[in-house]
């Protein structure tokens, strides 16, 4: 049963719409509501962990930060499914490139998010887990990005504990592996909505390229996250 508001979240069950975006930076879920919603109301202040609830083509989305790693992201994303009563949550995010046919703005969809961290243990689970993406949102994410001309890469991303590293021989490894990008978050995502028999998807587009050292400067990540934004809210709509 519904427990709102919570510690991290003054929003009321009905506040939150059943489609919930969600980029890391609260200020860029104020970015997309401004830009994109109708109707729209801010939801959640708490921790400024911004949540705005509008509607676009007509039907509600709301769209809230979720800030940095899987601790966050795992809070948050838990609270919505289970709490709020969430059916879908779709990550727009950024990722370091670790293809080497991947480029600098590419949109990437992570089919399935490897990890380094212990998230899984809490389920307690005589194996590994595999977290993987929705596959309805997956094939309509495909669908819509090409409809709109967007290149989208499907694949396997690595949701990383860690931002910095001593060494790249982490990176070459999953690189070996055909992990196309690093993240923080899409398999906390993922676990979380397995376990709530929700749905979610994580898109992606690259700004950096932690082998090499390239980087998309402040004012390309934002023409690039539009192109990706796109994509998503194609996903809010019947
Ligand atoms: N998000 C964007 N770039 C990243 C990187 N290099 N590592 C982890 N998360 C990222």
């Amino acid at each position: 049963m519904p427990l709102t508001p919570t510690p991290h979240n003054s929003a009321v069950a009905g506040d939150i719409a059943k489609t919930v975006l969600m980029p890391g930076d609260p200020l860029r879920a104020k970015y997309i509501a401004d830009t994109y919603l109708d109707d729209v109301r801010c939801v959640n202040e708490v921790r400024n962990m911004l949540a705005f609830t509008g509607t676009y083509q007509g039907n509600p989305v709301t769209v809230m930060g979720h800030g940095m790693g899987m601790p966050s992201i795992g809070i948050y994303s838990y609270e919505l499914f289970n709490f709020y009563d969430v059916d879908t949550i779709i990550r727009v995010g950024s990722a370091g490139g670790y293809a080497d046919d991947l480029q600098l703005r590419d949109v990437v969809a992570a089919q399935g998010a490897c990890t380094n961290s212990r998230y899984a243990h809490q389920f307690n689970l005589p194996g590994d887990f595999a977290p993987i993406a929705s596959f309805d949102l997956l094939e309509r994410a495909v669908a819509a990005a090409r409809a709109q001309g967007v290149n989208i890469r499907v694949g396997n991303v690595l949701s990383s504990d860690t931002f910095y590293e001593e060494t790249t021989d982490a990176a070459l490894a999953w690189k070996k592996m055909g992990v196309l990008a690093v993240e923080m978050e899409a398999a906390a995502l993922y676990m979380n909505a397995a376990r709530a028999g929700k749905k979610a998807l994580c898109l992606l587009t690259i700004s950096d390229k932690p082998l090499t050292g390239e980087g998309l400067p402040a004012d390309e990540r934002q023409t690039s996250f539009n192109q990706m934004m796109e994509v998503a809210l194609a996903l809010t709509t019947p």
